[in-house]
């Protein structure tokens, strides 16, 4: 079922961004998407943008308050909000560089904001015919696929993120049985995040952010109620817990 209202979650963002020009191109659907630093990358009448720092627990309440006043309600949710580098040491090529600080400025941004997201979020997706709960994860995330190590704050806020939308899903499954909550690796796209980290990747793995935007929206439009508490990559492939 196509979605009425969307909220986007770090709309800003080089994912988040190009997936929200998208999504404006490719289906009716009004778009609430979040910024938080600077200006807004554009201006289309279906798209409404909100200040918004995930890592106040306010900000998800005043979200959800212009929506439901405004919107009646959500449909889809997608988060695209996230960190890599967060500063000195980071990501870690060992252990000697783990320092607890940016261990938890990991987790405040790649793992709590979906944890509160679905806090708030969760009475008014009940009232959605298809409700959809995506946030954007990473295949580093996945403790079956790890080979290389390192990177531990990244990993291990991914691999919490990714347990959290699990948990999410048997809950939800139990309560919305037409909802399907997932988490979705973008394959590596050329963004502000990913930049100091490109040099190795070779240029067919390097998407463009609206190449990774086209492919995620096929992803999310074709997720139905059995996709629920799935890891899936760009391509629709089972990515391991
Ligand atoms: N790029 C890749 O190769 C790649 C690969 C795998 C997974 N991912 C994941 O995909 C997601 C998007 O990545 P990206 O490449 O698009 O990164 P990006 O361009 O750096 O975008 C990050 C987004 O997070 C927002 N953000 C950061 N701190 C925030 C805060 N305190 N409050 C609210 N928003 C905040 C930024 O908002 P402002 O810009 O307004 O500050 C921006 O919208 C991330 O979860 C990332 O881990 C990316």
């Amino acid at each position: 079922m196509a979605p009425t209202t969307i909220v986007l979650v770090g709309g800003s963002g080089g994912i988040g961004a190009a997936l929200c020009r998208h999504i404006l191109d490719h289906s009716v659907a009004s778009i609430i998407a979040t910024y938080h630093r600077e200006t807004v990358p554009m201006i289309h009448p279906r798209l409404e943008w909100v200040k918004m720092d995930v890592t106040r627990e306010q900000d998800y309440c005043l979200l959800l308050q212009l929506i439901d006043a405004k919107y009646g309600g959500v449909d889809w949710v997608i988060n695209c909000v996230g960190a890599l580098d967060l500063g000195s040491n980071t990501p870690e090529k060992s252990l000697r560089s783990v320092d607890a600080s940016n261990v938890l400025n990991s987790i405040q941004l790649n793992t709590i904001p979906t944890l509160l997201l679905a806090k708030y979020f969760q009475s008014t997706l009940r009232n959605s015919a298809a409700p959809r709960f995506v946030t954007l994860s990473a295949r580093v995330g996945s403790i079956g696929d790890n080979q290389l190590g390192g990177w531990y704050s990244y990993r291990c806020s991914k691999a919490a993120l990714n347990m959290a939308l699990k948990n999410i899903s048997i809950e939800w499954g139990r309560l919305m049985p037409r909802s399907c909550t997932v988490a979705l690796h973008p394959g590596t796209t050329d963004t502000t995040l990913s930049q100091p980290f490109q040099t190795n990747v070779p240029c067919e793995q390097l998407f463009s952010p609206s190449k990774t935007a086209r492919l995620l929206f096929e992803v999310i439009q074709s997720l139905t109620p059995e996709d629920n508490g799935h890891f899936l990559a760009y391509d629709r492939s089972v990515i391991d817990w």
